[in-house]
């Protein structure tokens, strides 16, 4: 049921405060948001537009720990990363808070009292992983083990990420510690729980009832946790980061942190608006909108509204348009792993291109399903649709009017049909773009928008106005005129897009604000009008760039190769008389040459102290011949002698093998006489 609602207000999923945002992020939850939060604004519409780091949490003092910190630090240092990428791409939000605000603190607190004194939590005393030689209880991402539904042996105690499941830390099969690597032994503690299976025929209601239009992907997975059943859910922790319990002798323990993360939509509200706050989370004429990530859906559709319903003050949320997941050159991002292309890099290496990524990162949105993103697709996305259609079009319109109209607006004569048909074209791709829009299609309204841009290139190829000039001024005026008025349309429709390029845009247009009701007009420059300077809108995007990029992925790459290598399993012993068998040497390198029509193997001369005798060795890719010559290298002198490539080798050349599979020759470290038995 479309109800009318006065004023939405936009939340975007707290980002963890234990490393930067990274284009997964954007691609599924902010740059959508922002998209849309712009298009209200643009409507005219009252809209507030939230964000926040979430700065509690067991991988914040993991961190911390780990670089031997406080978890105050940490959140600091990226709190302060993550806030300024935000801004710098053009990410609109009213505010950006941050959950160890003291507003936050005492919001969480309050909110919990408030449901404690309800009689809406249930206190139970159960045992517990806990770490003896820590001190310390193990919950969430603290125990690692084997995940209970798929055998994923590196499972955590609150999600295994290979399956998806949502667990609790005593349903890991043979769990560790992740502090000391210990098996935990188990202790009796006791926690408040938020019973989920009481709000479940309400769920139930509001869900697969009154909100059968959430995207289907939202849908069905709020549909197989429901008919899962849900159980009640610990809302607070044995920890010392986070929001005290507000209980008495609740000493040690801490609100869990998707209890009070939400919570902090309302906080970062409250530090926006003041006592206002209250219009934005209780007028039922306010809409509310959750963009999130596929991992965060149980939480804002059941847990979260739980927590509203609870409460009985709050609306609950109006729709959740979560997307899917973005893999990066066809892998999964991994903070851990370091495969990622990380926004606060990104600003630094490819200043000014924010719309690149905001476009190419939209096109490819992970809407439906997960999808993909790729340096060469950005290339190509940047250079043939932003340069060459959105770029080329506005370029050659004000170009234009600049060579035979002193860079003003001309008067325009007669439409012709022809025009119409494109001024028709442009009003049903405007039309489009809004509709889709509405409806949380952002690629599709990407694509619409490009339609505009589209037909305008196509309407100064077909009208030729630079062929017109000698014969049919008046005609090269009307043409100019119009498209200069679809530059002006364009400028309205990108806005949510690329704000930058529509900035600059507006600029050379001599536009000072737009509104939405603008777009698909053909009016909105008049005649005479001075036009400002021209400005490039788009610059090509080199293949050195893509080089760059991608080079720095495979050494991301290449260094977890490393750190994950482990030398090969000592082989079964040898006894003395077979270990005497082997008889390795000293040998001085006369001459090596590549073999060729072989690009692995190298041809040695060696000297092994009695005479000159020739070995193959396949370590060509790993040396220049020249570098070895004169150098001494250990060989074995009794390998019996085989044909490599025509070449009869007569012994072996030693060398080791790195982790990366790179071959390094062994050779004496002081100087021997060639010929000197090695063992
Ligand atoms: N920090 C969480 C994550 O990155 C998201 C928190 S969203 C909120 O998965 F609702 F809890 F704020
Ligand atoms: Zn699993």
């Amino acid at each position: 049921m479309e109800k009318n609602f006065k004023r939405t207000l936009v939340t975007t999923a707290l980002p963890y405060a234990n490393g930067p945002v990274h284009i997964g992020h954007l691609a599924g939850v902010y740059v959508p948001a922002d998209i849309y939060v712009r298009y209200l604004r643009l409507k005219g519409e009252e809209v507030l537009f939230i964000g926040g780091s979430d700065e509690h949490g067991v991988p914040i003092t993991i961190k911390a720990k780990a670089e031997g910190v406080t978890p105050q630090d940490i959140v600091d240092r990226y709190h302060n990363i993550i806030k300024d990428s935000f801004g710098e791409l053009g990410i609109s939000f009213d505010v950006y808070g941050r959950t160890t605000s003291e507003t936050h603190r005492k919001m969480a607190s309050d909110f919990f009292r408030r449901l404690y004194d309800k009689g809406e939590f249930v206190e139970k005393s159960s045992e517990q992983l806990y770490d003896e030689q820590a001190g310390q209880f193990l919950a969430d991402r603290y125990v690692t083990g084997t995940c209970p539904h798929c055998g994923n042996e590196h499972a955590y105690g609150d999600q295994c990420e290979a399956c998806g499941t949502s667990l609790n830390a005593t349903d890991l099969i043979n769990p560790r510690s992740a502090i000391t690597g210990n098996v935990p032994v188990m202790r009796e503690t006791s926690h408040w729980y938020l019973p989920l299976d009481k709000w479940e025929p309400r769920l139930r209601e509001w869900i697969l009832e009154e909100h059968k239009e959430w995207k289907p992907n939202v849908y069905g997975q709020c549909k197989s946790w429901l008919d899962l059943g849900l159980q009640p859910r610990a809302v607070s922790r044995d920890l010392d980061w986070g929001i005290s319990v507000p209980v008495e002798g609740a000493e040690g323990k801490v609100l869990y942190v998707w209890f009070d993360a939400p919570i902090g939509y309302i906080s970062n509200t409250v530090d926006c608006v003041g006592d206002d706050w209250t219009k934005w989370w209780k007028d039922p004429e306010t809409r509310m909108l959750h963009f999130i990530g596929k991992d965060n859906i149980v939480f804002h559709c059941i847990v979260f509204p739980a927590m509203l319903m609870a409460d009985g003050t709050y609306n609950l949320p109006d729709n959740v348009p979560a997307n899917e997941f973005l893999n990066l050159e066809d892998d999964k991002i991994s903070t851990s792993r370091n495969w990622a292309v990380w926004l606060h890099e990104y600003l630094r290496e490819l200043p000014g291109k924010q719309d690149t990524l905001r476009y190419v990162l939209t096109a490819n949105a992970p809407e439906t399903k997960d999808n993909n993103f790729t340096w060469k697709d950005f290339q190509t996305r940047n250079n043939s649709e932003l340069v060459a259609i959105l770029g080329n079009f506005i370029n050659r319109a004000v170009v234009l009017a600049g060579k035979y109209y002193d860079g003003k607006v001309p008067e325009a004569g007669e439409f012709t049909d022809f025009d119409r048909a494109t001024m028709d074209e442009i009003a049903r791709a405007v039309a489009a773009v809004g509709e889709n829009l509405d409806n949380f299609k952002f690629r599709e309204a990407l694509r619409e928008a490009m339609n505009v841009a589209r037909a305008g290139n196509k309407y100064l190829a077909d009208s030729e106005p630079w062929k017109l000039a000698k014969t049919d001024p008046e005609r090269v005026g009307t043409i100019l005129n119009l498209a200069l008025q679809i530059c002006a349309d364009l400028a309205v429709v990108f806005e949510p897009f690329l704000p930058f390029m529509s900035e600059k845009l507006c600029r050379m247009l001599g536009l000072e604000s737009l509104g939405w009701d603008m777009a698909g007009r053909f009016d909105l420059l008049p005649a005479g009008r001075q036009l400002g300077e021209v400005e490039l809108l788009f610059e090509k995007i080199e293949d050195s760039t893509v080089e760059f990029q991608v080079n720095k992925l495979l050494e991301a790459k290449k260094q977890n190769q490393l750190a994950a290598w482990k030398p090969a399993p000592v082989k079964e012993n040898v006894d003395f008389p077979t270990y005497e068998k082997l008889d390795i040497r000293v040998g001085r390198v006369l001459e090596c040459e590549k073999v060729k029509k072989a690009d692995k193997l190298l041809r040695f001369l060696i000297d092994d102290g009695m005479e000159k005798r020739t070995i193959v060795s396949g370590i060509a890719k790993h040396y220049a011949p020249e570098d070895l010559i004169g150098k001494e290298v250990c060989f074995i002198a009794n390998f019996e002698p085989r044909k490599l490539k025509g070449i009869v080798s007569e012994g072996m050349i030693l060398s080791a093998e790195d982790a990366d599979g790179r071959l390094v020759v062994i050779g004496p470290q002081g100087e021997v006489a060639p010929g000197s038995t090695v063992g």
